[in-house]
């Protein structure tokens, strides 16, 4: 790291003080940066930017957005691209090594990975202290943070071996942990992993596979899972992986970070804008209501929102939305429901808010949710596991980011500063004289 380059300066005036000079950084592409890092101890101001509208928090090598073009690369290769023909496993070697796998690398990768799958065996334990009806994703945040207390060995994060060793151990068990969450909800027996199995094969037999029979998979639904983890992998500095970044800063373990950015990612304006899509489409019904709820959304009165529309980033179509859309229809071809009414009613939502002027003022767009719940339910999944679905595939990325911070010598702990609007400083009052 530090490839970032000094393109200039900006000059901050202040009619006290006189002037400073900030660096301008650039990086390969994308807007440049202004170096704020000795403005407090030059000038003694703070910048001020609640929600991260306006900083950088981090040099990063890894995914680069163009949220004004709708334009997604991981270390250089467009979503599009690496969604049609890539794999999963090629965009996690791509996204923790910095370049796409030669065919041994590949076998290796997938080797070791595969290597990984099973879980300690006590911790179906650990589940079985859960109510069968607890949400899957407090299950994942509970069993991702134990992983710390059954794999000592890797929770080093001095040694880089060991936090390789952990990489491979979340990348491999997440899957693993995610369809012990579902069975355990269904009282259905835990099922082994399959090393035989593709990636999404396996989790998808882990998930629906029975120990009484075979597990059948069509072709289709197997790339189309391999697909939706692809779309998932990673999207720069968003919430979650600013989560694991700022956890990770500390010197936690790997497990503890990767446990709190499932807990950010649970939130319904993040990951869990899937299962919120579709709580939506179940409420408004029918297509004859879009308008009423389009008014809703307009309303600066209701604090009801379209889930799957408007990004922080993207103000232009979400790049992940698009293919999300056909895998959408050919999910839905193979599974004979092409005229599902929610497909029917999102349509019918997309295209009245994409023509509709406050959608296109504000720009907002439908992001990669809008489209993936619908996808998922017709696969079979419950919605309350859609955002499960994605912190799976999101491990990678989050672990990538991790590897990437912790290598990265600029990194200190993470301690932003803030304004403070409270009480100055005031003499205690002792309770009898309050009042
Ligand atoms: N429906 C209606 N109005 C919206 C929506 C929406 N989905 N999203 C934003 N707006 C409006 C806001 O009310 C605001 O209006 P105002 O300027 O009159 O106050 C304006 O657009 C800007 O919205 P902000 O909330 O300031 O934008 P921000 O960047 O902070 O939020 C977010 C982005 C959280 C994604 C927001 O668009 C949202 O809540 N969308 C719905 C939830 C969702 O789909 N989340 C998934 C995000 S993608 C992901 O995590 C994978």
């Amino acid at each position: 790291m530090g490839d970032a380059s000094t393109t200039g300066s900006v000059k901050i005036t202040d009619g006290n003080k006189g002037s400073t000079d900030l660096p301008l950084l650039g990086g390969t592409v994308g807007p440049n940066v202004i170096d704020v890092r000795k403005l407090y101890g030059e000038t003694g101001y703070f910048t001020f930017d609640p929600g991260f509208t306006a900083t950088a928090s981090c040099e990063s090598q890894i995914t680069y957005i163009d949220g004004d073009e709708g334009v997604l690369l991981h270390r250089g290769y467009s979503i599009d691209h690496l969604a049609e023909h890539s794999d999963f496993m090629e965009v996690c070697y791509l996204l923790l090594f910095g370049e796409l796998p030669t065919v041994d690398e590949k076998e290796s990768f997938v080797k070791t990975v595969t290597y990984h799958t099973m879980v300690h065996e006590q911790m179906v334990n650990f589940y079985r202290g859960f109510r069968r009806d607890a949400h899957p994703m407090a299950i994942m945040v509970g069993v991702v943070g134990a992983l710390s207390a059954f794999y000592h060995d890797s929770t080093d994060i001095n040694d880089p071996h060991q936090r390789m060793v952990a990489s491979y151990r979340l990348i491999a068990k997440m899957p693993t942990i995610a369809a012990m969450a579902y069975k355990y909800s269904v009282g259905q027996p835990f099922m082994y992993p399959d090393n035989k199995s593709s990636y999404a094969g396996n989790f998808m037999r882990m998930v629906y596979g029975v120990p009484a029979e075979e597990y059948e998979l069509s072709p289709t639904i197997e790339r189309a899972m391999d697909r939706i983890f692809i779309l998932h992998a990673d999207h720069e500095q968003n919430a979650s992986t600013s989560t694991v970044r700022l956890a990770g800063s500390s010197g936690a373990n790997p497990f503890a970070c990767i446990a709190a950015g499932i807990a950010c990612l649970w939130g319904p304006a993040h990951g869990g804008a899937n299962e919120a899509v579709l709580k939506m489409l179940e409420e408004i019904g029918s297509v004859d209501r879009v308008g009423e709820y389009i008014k809703r959304a307009k309303d600066p009165q209701d604090s009801f929102r379209v889930m799957g529309f408007g990004h922080r980033v993207y103000k232009n179509y979400d790049p992940r939305a698009r293919v999300m859309q056909m895998t959408c229809h050919e999910v839905l071809n193979e599974l004979g429901v092409e005229d599902d009414p929610l497909l029917e009613l999102a349509m019918k939502l997309e295209k009245i808010a994409l023509e509709d002027e406050y959608f296109v003022e504000k720009k907002l767009y439908p992001n990669v949710d809008f489209y993936s719940g619908i996808v998922l339910r017709a696969i079979g999944f419950p919605p309350e596991m859609f955002t499960v679905l994605f912190a799976l595939a999101r491990t990678v990325g989050w672990v990538a980011q991790w590897n990437e911070m912790i290598a990265d010598p600029s990194q200190k702990i993470g301690r932003p500063r803030q304004l403070y609007t409270g009480p100055a400083e005031r003499p205690y009052v002792p309770i009898e004289k309050r009042g």
